[in-house]
């Protein structure tokens, strides 16, 4: 990720309300790079290919289509209020993406700010979310989140979505729990014939819930 960071120094930031939608416009106060931006061109290479080599991620986001990384940055006093990512985000390419999964990359290292976590609310609660410097979070897009203002120093991050493949957030993680079970047994017992059925099951739900 450092090389990520090295790309962002010295660059000009605009408001991020530029691309808040009408709703969310209210609760928003950060900086965002420019898409368009060399830097930000960057960020977004080396981010997409990490996820490339990334089977967790993979596993865990069934991926149609990656909405190209975002960057913003929180100062002293930024914040981002309770809000919900639009549903729809069109890429500067024309392309419409249905954000099914919401992805946080922290860039900053967490000593380097005070408060600017992402929480996060779902059934379950709230959770709050500051990870170490070139670490992700993947949550639904459904999900009601906002970023805590920052009270000190600065925090930069990339963020993006994904169409997953499988767009119901209850059904993609039966997925996961059925890949990352396979994946263990495959480790600790790679002789069982349960594999070959588990993985089945995988691949036969994969088939009757993807949009390919
Ligand atoms: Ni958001």
């Amino acid at each position: 990720m450092n090389a990520a960071r090295a790309h962002l120094e010295d660059v000009p930031w605009d408001d991020g309300r530029m691309t808040a939608g009408y709703v969310s416009h209210k609760a928003k106060a950060n900086l965002q790079l420019p898409e368009d931006h060399e830097a930000a061109r960057g960020v977004r290479e080396i981010i997409l290919a990490a996820l490339d080599r990334n089977g967790l991620f993979r596993s865990a986001a069934l991926p149609r289509h990656i909405f190209p990384p975002l960057i913003n940055r929180y100062e002293a006093g930024m914040t981002y209020g309770d809000h919900v990512d639009n549903a729809i985000r069109q890429t500067r390419a024309g392309q419409r993406i249905r954000t099914d999964v919401s992805a946080t990359v922290f860039l900053s290292r967490p000593e380097e700010y005070d408060g600017g976590e992402l929480v996060i609310r779902d059934t379950f609660g709230s959770h709050s979310v500051k990870m170490a410097a070139g670490d992700m979070v993947l949550y639904p897009a459904t999900s009601l989140h906002r970023v805590a203002p920052v009270t000190r120093g600065v925090r930069i991050a990339a963020f993006f979505w994904v169409q997953s493949l499988v767009k119901d957030d209850t059904d993609r993680s039966i997925l996961f729990d059925l890949d990352r079970t396979v994946v263990e047994l495959a480790q600790t017992a790679p002789d069982n014939p349960a594999i070959l059925k588990l993985t089945a099951c995988y691949h036969n739900l994969i088939r009757r819930w993807a949009e390919a």
